[in-house]
């Protein structure tokens, strides 16, 4: 029997995930955000999910932040859901067995020894400008530089962070192109004019300036950005001109496919709080529009190792150079 299909009225999504279109390695070395400071109180235990591994996030009763490996040595309970915080220990919601930061069982309240496997693995972890870091590295090496303490953040004269977030299928490498990438800013974000962009490498940063004119409800603005990367997952965007702002983002892997793209905004204040206020929430919105058009580029684009340039393409042959020593080869 001959059954009739409808024909399909659009055109499915068949774009490849983002292993296939962006065939570098998936998990760079460096300092990536799991979490914001206001995230997670004292005594608060959560579940976390990045670079394809399973971890539980706690702060103890002392205010210390630790990640450990999610599962249990015991019997495999994910401590991230349902663990508590018993001073400085996490306890397993399974079978009360306890774990300090350093992932040493340090209790196991129904037996006289405790088994020496009893351990979890641990993530080194910093917390600073308001953000929880971890440090990936793919042979598991200890950190070998930190991320800087922000003038900006928690001063007098600086809003609170304003935050967005999205969940992006692409990877860290090609979104933070865009930085040095200077004619998709006239030409998908619709600038006024090409940003003259210059990239120097210092170690693990990069360091953009940027000249560029921004749309704005009251015009166009010239304004100076400066973009200083500290490898892949953190990075800083100073802009000048309207209005001072700074803007903290952090990208880090999720799995194979998705990333997870936090941006905090901070505004130095203007004499008057609803000046402030409404010339940081029209920069915001300009700076998230920008963002919503990058999304479905990154989502669809393929990356190319060898892409053909022209003169006026911004420095994106530094910022390739740059990249490499983040990869374990
Ligand atoms: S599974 Fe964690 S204590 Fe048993
Ligand atoms: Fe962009």
């Amino acid at each position: 029997m001959n059954v009739a299909v409808d024909p399909p009225r659009t055109t499915p999504d068949t774009t490849p995930g983002s292993a296939d279109r962006i065939p570098l390695p998936r998990y760079a070395n460096g300092w990536f955000q799991v979490a914001y400071s206001h995230e997670l109180e004292a005594g608060d235990v959560r579940p976390l999910r990045y670079f394809g591994r399973d971890m539980v996030l706690f702060r103890t009763e002392s205010g210390a932040v630790h990640v450990l490996d999610a599962f249990c040595p015991h019997l495999g309970a994910h401590l991230g859901h349902g663990g508590k915080i018993c001073g400085e220990d996490v306890v397993c919601p399974f079978h009360a067995w306890s774990f300090n930061g350093a992932g040493d069982c340090t209790s196991v309240p129904y037996a006289a020894k405790i088994p020496p496997k009893a351990k979890l693995g641990t993530w080194h972890v910093r917390e600073l400008n308001g953000l929880i870091m971890l440090w990936h590295h793919t042979e598991g090496l200890a950190p070998t530089w930190e991320v800087p303490a922000l003038d900006e953040y928690g001063h007098a004269e600086w809003t609170p962070y304003e935050t967005r977030e999205w969940n992006i299928r692409s990877h860290n490498q090609e979104m933070a192109e865009n930085a040095v990438d200077s004619a998709h800013f006239r030409y998908l974000h619709g600038t006024s004019n090409m940003p003259e962009a210059g990239a120097e490498i210092s170690d693990h940063i990069l360091h953009v300036v940027s000249t560029t004119g921004m749309k704005t409800p009251r015009g166009g603005v010239d304004g100076q950005i400066t973009v200083d990367a500290y490898g892949f997952g953190f990075t800083t965007t100073r802009f000048t001109g309207l209005v001072e702002t700074l803007l903290v983002a952090s990208v880090t892997p999720i799995d194979e496919e998705y990333v997870h793209m936090r941006f905090a905004f901070t505004i130095r204040k203007l004499g008057h709080h609803n000046a402030t206020s409404g010339v940081g929430r029209a920069f915001i919105a300009e700076v998230t529009r920008q963002v919503e058009q990058d999304i479905p580029i990154w989502e669809h684009k393929v990356y190319l190792p060898r892409p053909v340039l022209c003169d006026g393409d911004g420095p994106i042959g530094v910022y390739r150079r740059w990249v490499k020593q983040f990869y374990t080869a």
